[in-house]
């Protein structure tokens, strides 16, 4: 049985009825093993195995990376519940930018999916509790021992007076910095442990006088430009003061964010000229492939990394200058107000939840369980890297991903970034950034 998503959205979302055997098989057969378990425990439960109908699923999961994981979690659901029809209702684009706006469409209409993939922090809270589309999902964070599992932190951010709102499946650190060790080797270019900002621009003049692309950068996803700005003012302004500036408790006309920016223009000088035209994953490939040197992305690209057999080839630090934090993009699910089959939706709720599926999802998806009663051994070493970093560094969460503006501001944030990528004018920027900031505490008061 399929059902036409393509129609019932206006063409504007890829339809997938999924089963196993397709492009992640790897993955499939991962989850089986680590499900056994579960559904030895689950097939017990009645509910469980007579569960039929639909679930619809809707995400930003398409690029080549982020394909496999969520078919991971299809497949963890579907090895417990086999009798309901899954639609992998993806909209393509980074970070979530052309599927919010498709979601804000269906949520206005009263058609929500089964469950939504959403940023914890400001985004789920400002964009869909507040105004009502979600349900409250506490009970079920209490029967799935999920406060017991979770860090405080993360379950913080899911809830909104004293209710849990979403599940958080994976913690992705945004401060990523990746680098081909092969391209590093040829050019007598030597990554320690971290990397200062001096030692990135020393790198880069290297790589270009090698005709090599020192830093790859995608601005067709208007994310990364301010991802990577983000990260380069927590670089110079440091974890506490880059918290006040997103929380407007700092003023953006100040020496440290003038200094990110001055920063960031000497970072672009060596990027490559394509950039309008590429998507993130697109710029992390070209580390891959060796055309590039380094890519400032968050470990979604580890997805890549890992999608694209390149483990071996492909280093890592924070960005440079970003050592001892950790910019928290947290990925979670809702349960809709009017959710279409609300008992798949819970279901699929309390699979993300286990430890199980989390198991399987974050090794290819390049972030963290959100669990922390996890086998860390079944993780690569740049998940146990990620793993000590969230324990022990300071967490701080990501505008570009939505955690810590508000939408608007996020937005703002996005468009004045993108100006400054084009123009590398600091006043321009800051003046921007300090306007939004007065029309965000304009709202909230
Ligand atoms: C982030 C999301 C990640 C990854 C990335 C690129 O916002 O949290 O899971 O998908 O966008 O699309």
């Amino acid at each position: 049985m399929t059902v036409d998503l393509t129609k019932k959205l206006g063409g504007r979302a890829s339809r997938r009825h999924l089963l196993k055997g397709s492009a992640a098989v790897g993955a499939g057969a991962l989850v089986a093993g680590r499900l056994a378990g579960l559904a030895a425990a689950q097939d017990a439960t009645p509910a469980a195995s007579a569960a039929t109908g639909q679930l619809e699923v809707f995400s930003w999961w398409t690029s080549p990376g982020e394909a496999p994981a969520l078919q991971a979690l299809f497949d963890a659901y579907s090895a417990l519940y086999p009798d309901v029809e899954v639609i992998n209702a993806a909209v393509a684009g980074g970070a979530g930018v052309n599927a919010r706006a498709v979601l804000a469409t269906r949520l206005q209409g009263n058609q929500p999916p089964d469950s939504w993939q959403v940023h914890v922090g400001r985004e789920l809270i400002d964009n869909y509790v507040v105004p009502g589309y979600c349900e409250p999902i506490t009970d079920l964070y209490e029967s799935e021992g999920l406060l017991e599992a979770m860090p405080q932190t993360l379950i913080d951010q899911a809830s909104q007076d004293g209710e849990q709102y979403s599940v958080p499946v994976g913690v992705h650190r945004g401060n990523g910095f990746w680098y081909n060790r092969q391209v590093m080797e040829e050019n007598g270019i030597t990554v320690g442990e971290t990397m200062s900002i001096e030692e990135f621009l020393t790198a880069a003049e290297t790589l270009q006088a090698a005709g090599i692309v020192p830093l790859s950068l995608a601005t067709k996803d208007t994310f990364a430009a301010a991802q990577t700005f983000e990260n380069t003012l927590l670089a110079v302004a440091g974890p506490e003061k880059y918290d006040q500036l997103f929380k407007g408790e700092a003023d953006w006309d100040d020496a440290d964010v003038r200094t990110a920016a001055e920063t960031y223009g000497k970072m672009l000088a060596f990027v490559n000229e394509d950039h309008p035209a590429l998507t993130w994953d697109q710029a992390t490939a070209m580390v891959i492939e060796g055309n590039a040197g380094f890519n400032s992305m968050g470990d979604w690209a580890y997805g890549e990394v890992v999608a694209r057999d390149a483990v071996e080839n492909t280093g890592w630090v924070s960005h440079p200058g970003t050592n001892g934090s950790f910019v928290l993009v947290v990925d979670s699910f809702t349960l809709p107000v009017g959710a279409p089959n609300p008992e798949n939706a819970r279901n699929w709720l309390r699979v993300l939840g286990s430890r199980e599926a989390q198991e399987a999802f974050n090794p290819l998806k390049g972030s963290i369980p959100a669990r922390t009663d996890i086998n860390r051994e079944i993780f690569s070493p740049y998940h146990q890297w990620s793993i000590d970093s969230f324990a022990n560094d300071a967490l701080v969460p990501s505008c570009a991903h939505g955690q810590a503006s508000s939408p608007a501001f996020q937005q703002a944030f996005y468009d004045a970034l993108l100006g400054f990528v084009d123009d590398q004018d600091v006043d321009t920027l800051v003046l921007n950034l300090q306007d939004a900031a007065a029309l965000d505490a304009e709202m909230a008061s």
